[in-house]
């Protein structure tokens, strides 16, 4: 193919984002990579070896670590989310996760990134760019009723502060922060389900490939 198809979805924490690129590289036949995953793992290796993550020296260290399985469940704790979070602020480690990325990005198949900055930083030349988004209350219910579901006791409130602070971390750090690219299409999720959240993305792709 002379124009491989690259898709990047950002947006903050639970926009829908990850739901949408899955389905956006299933529908468009293209590997998909959750850019989060990779701050995660980082995260998560540095937890269970008992570094400081308010140490950057200390988190460049865990990225020399060898991923951590993506099937693993802790890495989708609130927990680990936070932890990457905070490590995704210093510029080594983000710099440490570049080329992994921008690899996946220069496939010669085309390729779909989710994650807060692959519409500016790792993908700046993407086809097309989705940022998802919703209210933060909207963003909160959701998050809370996935916590409840797996059988977590928590408070709403809390959750609503923990999104809260993860928006106001990724938003204002220096380095890549969260942003909607200029030429971004902004996908309000907020009062769609999820497969309409779906459909309305590919159609979102789909007019801008047209
Ligand atoms: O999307 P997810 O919640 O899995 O990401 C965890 C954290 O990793 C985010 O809060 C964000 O700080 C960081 N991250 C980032 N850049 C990305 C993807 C994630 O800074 N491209």
């Amino acid at each position: 193919m002379n124009h491989p198809l690259l898709i990047a979805v950002d947006g903050p924490a639970a926009s829908g984002k990850g739901t949408i690129a899955r389905a956006l590289a299933a529908h468009f036949g293209l590997p998909h990579m959750d850019t989060g995953m990779l701050y995660r793992s980082v995260a998560l290796a540095l937890l269970r070896w008992g570094g400081d993550p308010a140490s950057e020296f200390e988190a460049v260290r865990a990225c020399k670590a060898g991923l951590v399985p993506p099937n693993d469940p802790e890495l989708r704790s609130e927990i680990v989310g936070e932890v990457a979070s905070r490590i995704s602020g210093f510029s080594a480690v983000r710099a440490a996760l570049l080329g992994r990325q921008g690899d996946f990005a220069g496939q010669e198949s085309g390729a779909v990134l989710d994650g807060r900055d692959t519409g500016t930083v790792i993908a700046p030349h993407a086809n097309a760019k989705l940022f998802v988004t919703a209210s933060v209350e909207i963003r909160a219910r959701r998050r809370f009723d996935e916590l409840v579901a797996c059988g977590k006791s928590v408070h709403f409130e809390e959750v609503l502060i923990d999104i809260r602070a993860r928006d106001e971390r990724d938003s204002t750090r220096a380095d890549a922060p969260l942003v909607m690219a200029e030429d971004a299409m902004l996908l309000d999720t907020g009062k769609l389900s999820v497969d309409g959240s779906i459909a309305a993305a590919i159609a979102l792709v789909d007019a801008r490939l047209a």
